[in-house]
């Protein structure tokens, strides 16, 4: 997930994860995982904002950076 440069902290970003919850609990599925780099802080610490929490370290990993998988409480 992505927003402009110009555009964040405006609330778009947490605006979009709320709708990904919203279709996920109309496709009932409940359970949101998502994927963020070890080194990006910065994103650690607004999806932290929005509820989430580190299940633990991406054991696959292939050309990429290090990530974490991270879960919704
Ligand atoms: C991470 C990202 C998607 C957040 O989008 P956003 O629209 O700026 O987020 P919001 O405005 O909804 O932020 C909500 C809260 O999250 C936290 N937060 C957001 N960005 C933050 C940052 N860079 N540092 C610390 N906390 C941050 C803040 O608590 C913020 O509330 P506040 O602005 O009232 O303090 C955006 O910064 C981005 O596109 N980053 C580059 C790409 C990236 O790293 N994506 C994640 C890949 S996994």
């Amino acid at each position: 997930m992505v927003v402009h440069r110009d555009f964040r902290r405006q609330g778009v970003g947490s605006a979009l994860l709320d709708d990904c919850c919203t279709l996920g609990a109309r496709w009932e599925q409940p359970k949101i995982y998502l994927h963020v780099d070890v080194a990006n802080v910065e994103a650690q610490k607004f999806y932290k904002k929005q509820g989430y929490e580190t299940v633990r370290l991406d054991p696959f990993w292939f050309g990429f950076t290090r990530r974490y998988v991270l879960r919704k409480i």
